[in-house]
């Protein structure tokens, strides 16, 4: 799983690092090796219309409900080798383990084409269009280079109009995504694996300050409305407010000045801004205080401040009962069953507003994560993978299970 995970992190845009962003030509490289390790496996494999990879494997009647389980596969810039793309791997692995062996439910790996949001500034294409929430104005948004997602969709010779296709049906069971911590909880703990029972909320803005743009040669000081001046200002206030209130979290990820030369005051500053909070209150308030800051600033400094909100996730909940059953696969592997919260958003958020959804973390070592030093324990990858296998036999006798099938009846 390991190896996979590095061989997959060689698939990328940027020779030397590890950066994989939706539906970029090395996706498709990444789909074909995935699609020669399901080969065996005794898998169906599909790529649907946002591209995400899904492999159906079947369970032992060809209509029994479907278990999703997977991750994503995009990956920030100068990834490491495991966000995500291990979720996947292992949930491959766990298809090789079966050896052929059909359950009372299929499986589904699924690899989601899109979940960091680093191309188009808003993550979750992918799961996005399980549930549904891809809409018209999704389509028309265009990355750096002005291709909208419409436009990429269409050049990976895919076809927006067979989005409604990838929708969640009836006869899924749940999702189950496998992922590392990204943080230091687990290795302060001593502890391989956890369960997760919620995601903290996210919303991202893009914040532009703008000013006048002049030569920085014959403009006096004071004369100036100098945009990054104001955006730097602003980004002090972002960190004195994450800093003022407990468990808030307030990123500013990207900055880029316009026009961008040493010898021009810059007209434009552009900003993204990441807010996160367990409390959903909590995040919008801080959202608000933000925006109002900025304008002050801005009002003081002869600027003028706009901003767009490019996400708004809910904090979401997992599922009781699945995460029941994430915990007790974990406590038969010999381990204590720790539960926690994340502070990474997942596909899993998006997936838990419409069907039974649950995490499993593994360990991160040094809590480095979105960096090309990100890694795992092997001992740990292992222990997920016999977890998982545990939660496998655990659904199959389950109550949920069973329900599903009444329903469906
Ligand atoms: C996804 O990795 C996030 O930003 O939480
Ligand atoms: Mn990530
Ligand atoms: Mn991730």
């Amino acid at each position: 799983m390991i190896a996979r995970c590095q061989r997959l992190a060689t698939f990328t845009e940027e020779p030397g690092r590890t950066t994989r962003t939706f539906l970029s030509p090395p996706m498709r490289d990444c789909h074909r090796e995935i699609a020669e390790w399901i080969r065996p496996l005794g898998a169906e494999i599909k790529i649907d219309a946002v591209g995400n990879l899904r492999a159906r494997y079947a369970g032992a009647d060809p209509m029994a409900p479907r278990l999703l389980v997977g991750s994503h596969l995009d990956t920030v810039p100068d990834a490491g080798p495991f966000d995500g793309v291990l979720g996947v791997v292992l949930g491959l692995a766990l298809l090789e383990l079966l050896q052929g062996e059909r359950l009372p439910f299929g499986i589904e790996v699924i690899g989601f084409s899109e979940e960091e949001g680093v191309r188009f500034g808003m993550p979750f294409i992918g799961s996005g269009a399980l549930v549904g929430t891809i809409d018209e104005e999704m389509l028309e948004k265009q990355d750096r280079r002005g291709v909208s997602v419409r436009a990429a969709i269409e050049d990976f010779g895919l076809n927006p109009s067979d989005i409604p296709d990838a929708r969640l049906t009836d006869d899924i069971l749940g999702y189950i995504e496998f992922h590392i911590e990204q943080g230091p909880v687990l290795e302060e703990l001593g502890l391989p694996l956890a369960a997760v029972e919620t995601i903290a909320g996210q919303t991202r803005l893009e914040v532009i300050f703008v000013g006048r743009a002049n030569h920085a040669g014959t403009t006096p000081m004071r004369l100036r409305r100098d945009a990054i001046a104001g955006a730097a200002e602003w980004i002090t206030a972002v960190e004195r407010e994450g800093n003022r209130v407990s468990g808030l979290v307030a990123t500013i990820g990207a900055i880029h000045a316009k026009p961008g030369a040493a010898n021009v005051i810059p007209g434009e500053a552009h900003l993204t801004l990441d807010l996160r909070h367990a409390v959903n209150e909590v995040r919008l308030t801080a959202v608000d205080t933000l925006i109002r800051s900025g304008e002050e600033i801005a009002a003081h400094r002869g600027l003028s401040l706009r901003h767009s909100i490019l996400m708004n996730q809910p904090s979401v909940l997992m599922n009781s009962q699945f995460v029941g059953y994430v915990g007790e696969a974990i406590r038969r592997t010999g381990c204590k069953p720790h539960r926690m919260a994340s502070g990474a958003g997942h596909d899993a958020m998006v997936l838990a507003e419409k069907i039974p959804t649950a995490m499993m973390f593994l360990r991160t070592p040094g809590g480095i994560s979105h960096h090309p030093e990100e890694t795992v324990n092997i001992e740990d990858v292992e222990k997920a993978l016999e977890a998982g296998m545990n939660l496998l036999k655990l659904i199959a006798s389950s109550p949920a299970l069973k329900q599903q099938r009444v329903q469906r009846a």
